[in-house]
This record gives C-alpha cells, structure tokens and sequence, in this order.
C-alpha cells in the first residue's frame, strides 16, 4: 500500500476519532486496574479496558495471557483480587451474581449445551429460571431459532444430533434467551471448521445488526478479530498492548508485537475491513424464476447481451445459475448449476477474493444469512479497492 493511501485512511481514522470524540459515551463494561493472580502467576495484570453499549469487542492474545480469566471476572465466576468491574455504572459486586449471570449471556469455547435436554429446553433454560409463562417461552425459542436460522424442526432433537456449526448456533440463541444485555464469548467458533466458520460470522454480524448488543469476544484468530469486532484489545502477559478500532491498529500497531501478530499481509487483510454488501451490484444482473423455461432464458441472456441468470425462488432465494458457453461453430450452449457457488453479504472482500481464486469465477452472487439474493460482486470491483 502506498504511503498516500495510508495517509488518506489516518485521515479518515483522524475524522473519526474527532466524531467519537464529540459524542457522550455510555460504556457498559468497563474494567479499571484489573488483577488476578493464581497464586505466584500474574493471569491479569493492571487491566483498564471500557465496552461501549452496543459495540463488539475482540480480545485477541496468546495461549494464557487471561483472556478467559477476564471474563470469569466480569461475571464474577472468578473473583478479582485488584480493581474495578463496572456494568452501566454499577459495580459487579454490588450486583447479585445469580441476577448478574441473568443479565450477561455466556458463550464457551465447548458450547456447553446441557446434552440430555432437547435444543428447545436449553435455549429456554434461563426463561424458565425467570419463570416465563411457557406460551411466552414457546414464543421466543421460536423466534430466536428463526434468528439463528435453524428451522423449528430443530427445536426436538439432543446437542449429540447437530453439527458443531448448528450446536454454536442453539449456544448462541441459547445465551440470547432472556435477552441480556451482555454477550460474553469465549472462543465461540473455536472448534468449527473454516467454511462453517465463514458461514457462522456472517449470520452473527447479521444478528449483532439487529439485536446491537455489547459484546466482549474472546479469539486465536486475527481475521477473526479483523472482520467481527468494532474495536480490539490485544493482550500479552495479562496486560493491554493496544485497544483500539481495527483499522487503526491495522494502519497503526502500536509495536512489534502487534506488528507480528498482524502478519505481513497486512495490506490483504485491510480487504478484510471491507463487506461485500458494501460493494454488490445489480447493474445488468438477470434473475428469472423457477419456472422460467431454459428457452426462454436463452433468449433472455442473447437479447440482453449477458451469459449469467439467476434462478430465484418466490421468497428471492438463490436456488440456480443458468450460464452460457460457447461451444463450437459460434453455437452457445446453455447449463445449469444447481448449486451456484455463493458468498455472503457480510463475508469481507479479502474471503470473497480468496473464493473466487479458488473457483475460478470473476463474478459471485451475493446472498444474506437466509440465501436471500442481493445482487453480484465483481473480481474488478475488488481490485480495484485493494488499488485505492
Ligand atoms: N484456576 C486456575 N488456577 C491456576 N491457574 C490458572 C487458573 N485459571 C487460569 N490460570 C492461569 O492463568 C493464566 C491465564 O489463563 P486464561 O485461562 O485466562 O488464559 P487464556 O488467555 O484464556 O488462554 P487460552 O487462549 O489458552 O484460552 C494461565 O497461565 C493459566 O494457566
Ligand atoms: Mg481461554
């Protein structure tokens, strides 16, 4: 990247920081010389850090420097031996820590789904602990399955029968069932594998759209980091190295240490600050519906000018792709896919790049977390912003 786009991003970072400067914050959490030590073992070491409401914050470091031990503390799983813990202006331990646990929902690395309960009796397990009238809890298990987009039929099977993906999901909904305030996730999409991963992080970002709840994020991973959180605190040894926004720290790593764990793709992954939905396009895209005729389609395509249709169904989901090819003798040849290759809205740049690398497509279609169709994304759309 050249030293003129950086000094237009700092610029940018510059504006603002002036804006947040300006606005009164209502933060949340916030933590002031925090310790906890383990008997000689410093696992927290003179921690200040403050969550605004509504925003998500990833805490990123290495294997034990107390990540985990922080957010023990926040909900007084483990008691601090130095400082303050704050939730909207009151301190934890002035709050009871059954009614405490009530209003922070919890996310484990292991999910921590109760395995002899059926999905709909863990998600409704803190409703019910509130005494919920059951027609009240029958309703939000309802909505939020719906939310984590697992259908109603899910709501009678045991953890032991979903994938890892579909577990983090009822864990997520589960920690949502009374609606809290406060996420605290350890390593949520630890043990899931990259492509569900991809999967889960968009239908997260989604649902943090909606619900804008004040989350503190525990993770190994710096793309991770990278594309969920508003802000990141990097830790190292049990004390804060830099808590900041991610593109600031990305353009500005406070050190070496954060420099390293950046990488040296750092360019390549400033693609990753970027959505897609942010860069989708319905110029000259043709959809036609389940019904339209392969005929018709080709002369669809031939008078537009066009080599690519889009099947969506009557809810606007993408069930195929018809596309041309030409064949021999200037004859085109029509097919069909089935199972179009796809990326999501709040996928970044940098994964859509790396999808369309591996297949070979210089255009994608572009869906949300319910396959809902939303336009195209162009492999030049996206060079042209890593050129910027
Ligand atoms: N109950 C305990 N007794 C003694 N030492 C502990 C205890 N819990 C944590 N520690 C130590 O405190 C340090 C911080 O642990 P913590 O679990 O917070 O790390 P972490 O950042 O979450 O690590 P990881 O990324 O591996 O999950 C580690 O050195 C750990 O061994
Ligand atoms: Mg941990």
């Amino acid at each position: 990247m050249s030293t003129d786009n950086n000094s237009q991003e700092n610029n940018k970072i510059k504006n603002k920081e002036e804006q947040e400067k300006s606005k009164v914050k209502e933060y949340t959490i916030e933590l002031k010389n925090l310790t906890k030590r383990f008997g000689e073992k410093v696992a927290v070491d003179n921690l200040s850090l403050n969550m605004e409401k509504g925003t998500l914050t990833m805490l990123i470091g290495p294997s034990g420097c107390g990540k985990t031990t922080t957010m023990k503390m926040i909900n007084r799983l483990i008691q601090a031996d130095e400082g303050e813990i704050k939730l909207n202006g009151t301190s934890v331990y002035d709050i009871d820590p059954v009614q405490l646990r009530r209003t922070i929902g919890y996310v484990i690395q292991e999910i921590g789904l109760f395995p002899h309960f059926t999905v709909y009796d863990n998600i409704a397990t803190v409703p019910r602990l509130l005494k919920w009238d059951e027609n009240k809890i029958k309703k939000r298990v309802e909505e939020l399955l719906d939310m984590v987009t697992l259908d109603s039929s899910y709501a009678y099977r045991y953890p032991l029968q979903l994938s890892g993906g579909e577990r983090q999901r009822v864990g997520l909904a589960r920690a949502l069932g009374a609606d809290p305030e406060v996420l605290l996730m350890d390593e949520p999409f630890g043990a899931i594998d990259p492509i569900n991963r991809l999967k889960l992080h968009d239908s997260f970002l989604e649902i943090q759209e909606e619900i804008k709840k004040t989350i503190v994020f525990v993770t190994h991973d710096i793309n991770e980091a990278i594309k969920l959180g508003d802000k990141i605190a990097i830790i190292r040894a049990g004390k804060l190295v830099q808590y900041d926004y991610s593109a600031k720290i990305l353009y500005n790593p406070a050190n070496k240490f954060v420099e390293n764990l950046l990488g040296q793709d750092r360019s390549l992954k400033a693609l990753t600050l970027k959505k897609n939905k942010d860069f989708v396009s319905n110029e000259g895209v043709i959809t036609v519906s389940k019904d339209t005729t392969e005929d018709e389609v080709l002369k669809l395509l031939q008078k537009k000018n066009q080599i690519i249709a889009f099947v969506l169904d009557k809810n606007d989901k993408l069930v195929g792709r018809y596309w041309l090819e030409k064949a021999k003798k200037d004859k085109v040849e029509i097919n069909y896919d089935e199972e179009p290759i796809l990326i999501e809205q709040n996928n970044t740049l940098n994964e859509t790049l790396s999808t369309m690398f591996a297949c070979g497509e210089k255009l994608l279609p572009v869906v949300d977390r319910r396959n809902k169709f939303k336009g195209i994304i162009l492999l030049d759309k996206i060079f042209e912003e890593f050129n910027k």
